[in-house]
C-alpha cells in the first residue's frame, strides 16, 4: 500500500501586490526585491479573510480534483503558522465550511515545513491503515503580521490616504521580511492504494539550537498578559529574521536531506525529474539547484508570482506543476523544504 496523491487545489487571495506597489509604502525597490528574492508579485488576503477561508478553497478543489466528495474524507491534517485564531485550530473551523464528517482534525505548525511533516504523518496514518483518505492543507494569512496601520490597506485598495514620512520609516525598518511573504492556500487528497505510485521515503529534522533564526518574540505564553500594546509597539508581533543565517542553513540543509532520501531509496539524484524546493528565495531555490548538480528545469518555481507562503508553498507548486503538465506517470519526483524550528526535510514521491 501506497500513500498517493489523487487530488490537489489552491486557494490564492484576489489582491496581486506588485513590488512597485510595496515601494509606495517603504524605502524599497522592484530591483532590490527581484534580485534578492525573484519575488515579483505576492497575494493579499481581504480583510477578515483567515488560513482557514483560503484552505477551505484549496480543499474543496483538491477534493472535487480526487473525484471525492466531502464527507469521503476520513482524517484532515492542517498545517499553519498563521491560525484564525489561538484556539481552536483551523481543522474544526474548516470541517464545518466544508460539511467534513466528525472526523478528527490534526492542527500542525512546523512554519515552513508544515507541509512535510504533514506529508510524513498523512503516509503513516494511511501506512497503519488507520486512515484511508487524508486532507493535507497549508495555508497562511501572513499580511496580519504587518502593521496596518501604517498604510497597507492602501494596497488593497481599501484606503486612498497618503501615508506620514513616520509611517514610511516605520515600514522600512521591517522591509527585509514584509517583501518576503504573501498569503495563499494548497491542498491534497493522499489516498492509501496498491502499485509502485506513492509516497516515500520521507526524512525529517529539527534543530532547536537554531530557534532563534527565524522567531517572533511577541504575544507568547511565557508573557503574562500574553499580548500587550508595549509589544505590538515594539514591534514583536512580527517575526524575527536573521536572513543571512537561514540562507545558509536552506542551501546546505535542504540538499543534505535531498541525498539522504536519495540513498535511503537508491535513487540517483541525478535520476530525479522534478525536485520541488520550498519557495522562500529564488537564489536559495537556484542554490539548491546547484548543490545537486541538476538542471535548472528539474526545479521549477513560482516564488515570483506569490512570494513565500510558509505551509502553502510547496502544494501550490505541486498542484501548478501537475496543471502545467510536469508532472507524468513514473517520475521520481522530491519534496524539500526548510524553516523556522529549524525543521526540515525531504520526501521522495514516486508519481
Ligand atoms: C532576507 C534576504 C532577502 C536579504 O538578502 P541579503 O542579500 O542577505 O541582504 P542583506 O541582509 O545583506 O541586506 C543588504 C542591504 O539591503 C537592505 N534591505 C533589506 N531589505 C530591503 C528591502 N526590502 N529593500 C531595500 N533594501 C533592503 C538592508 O538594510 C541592507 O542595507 P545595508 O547594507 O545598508 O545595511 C536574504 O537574506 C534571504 O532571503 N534570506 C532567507 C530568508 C528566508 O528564506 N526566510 C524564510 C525562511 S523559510
Amino acid at each position: 500500500m501506497r500513500s498517493l496523491i489523487t487530488g490537489t487545489g489552491i486557494g490564492v487571495p484576489r489582491h496581486v501586490v506588485t513590488n512597485e506597489a510595496l515601494s509606495r509604502l517603504m524605502d524599497t525597490s522592484d530591483e532590490w526585491i527581484r534580485v534578492r528574492s525573484g519575488i515579483q508579485e505576492r497575494r493579499y488576503a481581504d480583510p477578515g479573510q483567515g488560513s482557514t477561508s483560503l484552505g477551505v478553497i484549496a480543499a474543496g478543489n483538491a477534493i472535487a480534483d480526487a473525484g471525492l466528495k466531502p464527507g469521503d474524507i476520513d482524517s484532515v491534517i492542517f498545517a499553519t503558522m498563521t491560525p484564525d485564531h489561538v484556539l481552536p485550530g483551523n481543522g474544526p473551523l474548516l470541517q464545518v465550511a466544508l460539511g467534513l464528517r466528525d472526523i478528527p482534525t490534526f492542527d500542525i505548525r512546523q512554519q515552513c515545513s508544515g507541509f512535510l511533516y504533514g506529508l510524513e504523518l498523512a503516509d503513516l496514518f494511511i501506512q497503519s491503515g488507520r486512515y484511508r483518505r487524508v486532507l493535507l492543507v497549508g495555508a497562511e494569512v501572513h499580511t496580519s503580521f504587518m502593521p496596518w496601520h501604517l498604510g497597507w490597506d492602501t494596497l488593497i485598495g481599501q484606503s486612498t490616504r497618503e501615508i506620514t514620512e513616520a509611517e514610511r520609516a516605520e515600514n522600512t525598518a521591517s522591509r527585509d521580511r514584509t517583501v518576503l511573504f504573501g498569503d495563499g492556500a494548497g491542498a491534497v487528497v493522499i489516498e492509501g492504494r496498491d502499485g509502485v505510485a506513492g509516497l516515500g521515503p520521507i526524512r525529517l529534522h529539527t534543530d532547536g539550537t537554531g530557534a532563534g533564526v527565524l522567531t517572533m518574540l511577541g504575544a507568547g505564553f511565557k508573557r503574562r498578559p500574553f499580548v500587550t500594546h508595549e509589544q505590538i509597539d515594539a514591534g514583536e508581533t512580527l517575526p524575527i529574521m536573521s536572513g543571512k543565517e537561514v540562507f545558509k542553513s536552506a542551501v546546505t540543509l535542504m540538499p543534505q536531506a535531498v541525498r539522504e532520501v536519495c540513498e535511503v531509496a537508491g535513487v540517483a539524484v541525478e535520476s530525479l525529474d522534478l525536485v520541488l524546493v520550498h519557495q522562500a528565495n529564488l537564489r536559495i531555490i537556484e542554490g539548491v539547484q546547484k548543490a545537486l548538480g541538476l538542471p535548472a528545469g528539474k526545479v521549477p518555481h513560482n516564488i515570483e508570482r506569490y512570494g513565500n507562503t510558509t505551509a502553502a508553498t510547496l502544494p501550490i507548486l505541486f498542484h501548478e506543476c501537475r496543471q502545467q503538465g510536469l508532472v507524468k506517470p513514473g517520475m521520481n519526483l522530491m519534496f524539500t523544504a526548510l524553516g523556522s524550528g529549524l525543521h526540515w526535510g525531504a520526501a521522495l514521491y514516486r508519481t
